[in-house]
């Protein structure tokens, strides 16, 4: 099975299934000289933890870090950094009712079509879990920007199925479960989602990523487009069915007069474009949003087939996220991480004076 490099000059490689001793990341490519512990990786992975509220899965995972190589004395080494994450609560009697049958939504199906055979222990290595490595290699990607280039990059959810998030305050972001940036609307939210587990169903959501701080100039022109490259890495994370910049399919409907982004002396005068233009960043924030799919393992009863294409009934029972969008927003900000840190040394290795 291939395609699981992302980068070009900062290159991390995910391996691992979700039911397996472990899952992990080789990065190779970060420089050497960048201050690195397990605490700033242990930190993001935190955020992306299932069990921290009702309204995720409740598997029980620490996620706890180790970094095997490429770091001595605190500091990266340049040599590859290999990082380790054991698996430790993992049921896999949960599916042993879904190893004949494929779940609607799911990638039961294309997998078993593709392979002929598959762990669907956990759903192996199309599950969510295999997103934990990809947020430790983003930790190092967002410190290495932070400390190298100032750029900051954060995420907030801003649509909850039906419900909208009005954007109110970046500071009531890590302050509830769905990293909405308006408090007064949690409740609302909360009784949705309580609703929703009552119904043994789930919902989509839409995320908004951001990137500040980052100069002009970084992204190559035609297929490397930086937009192009988020996309590619946005759309390579579980249920993402769409992903737009700036004002994405909202620019349909607007004129040129209004889409383009005049400029003055002292800058832009708007961000439509969303902070790439030509496929390069324009030096305006990076704005980034997702659509996000309804779980596709829940109880409700679906029809499906089994292995011996007969048709049955599935219902999925054991311990699934309702709406996965909830923990997705700190992995966007990681995989956004990963692909801008890649972009700048690109940039450095042809364009630097
Ligand atoms: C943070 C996160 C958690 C997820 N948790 C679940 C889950 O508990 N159950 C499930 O069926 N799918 C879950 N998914 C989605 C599946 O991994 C995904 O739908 C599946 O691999 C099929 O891929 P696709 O939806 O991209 O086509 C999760 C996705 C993310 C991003």
């Amino acid at each position: 099975m291939s395609g699981n490099t992302l980068g070009t000059l900062f290159r991390v490689t995910n391996f691992g299934e979700s039911h397996g001793p472990a899952i992990g990341a080789v990065i190779d490519g970060c420089p050497p000289g960048l201050p690195l512990t397990e605490a700033d990786i242990q930190v993001e992975l935190d955020r992306r933890r299932p069990g921290t509220s009702r309204h995720v899965t409740q598997r029980r995972e620490p996620d706890t870090v180790e970094i095997l190589s490429g770091v001595f004395e605190g500091q990266t080494t340049g040599t590859p950094i290999g990082l380790l994450i054991r698996n430790t609560d993992a049921r896999s009697r949960d599916y042993t009712n879904i190893a004949d049958t494929f779940r609607p939504g799911h990638a039961d199906y294309t997998y078993w079509k593709k392979y002929g055979i598959r762990d669907p222990r956990g759903g192996g290595r199309s599950s969510a879990r295999l997103t934990a490595p990809t947020v430790a290699a983003g930790a190092v990607a967002r410190k290495w920007l932070l400390q190298e280039c100032g750029v900051r990059i954060r995420g907030y959810m801003s649509q909850l199925g039906p419900i909208p998030i009005p954007f109110d305050s970046w500071d009531h972001v890590s302050t509830n479960p769905f990293y909405a940036p308006n408090a007064q609307i949690v409740p609302q939210l909360e009784a949705f989602m309580d609703q929703l587990r009552h119904d043994g169903d789930s919902i989509g959501a839409r995320i908004e990523v951001q990137a500040e701080g980052l100069p002009a100039g970084w992204g190559e022109p035609i297929y490397d487009r930086l937009d192009a490259d988020i996309a590619h890495a946005m759309m390579g994370l579980n249920a993402v069915k769409g992903v737009s910049i700036g004002s994405g399919f909202d620019c349909i409907a607007m004129r040129g007069s209004e889409h383009g982004d005049e400029l003055s002396p002292d800058g832009f005068l708007a961000n439509h474009a969303g902070g790439v233009l030509g496929g390069i960043s324009s030096g305006q924030p990076l704005t980034v949003s997702l659509a996000v799919k309804p779980t596709s393992s829940i109880r409700v009863e679906r029809r499906s087939v089994n292995r011996a294409n007969d048709p049955v009934m599935v219902q999925t029972i054991g311990r699934h996220d309702p709406c996965v969008a909830i923990r997705a927003t700190p992995i966007a900000e990681a995989l956004l991480a990963i692909v801008l840190m890649d972009h700048a040394l690109r940039h450095r290795g042809q364009c630097a004076r």
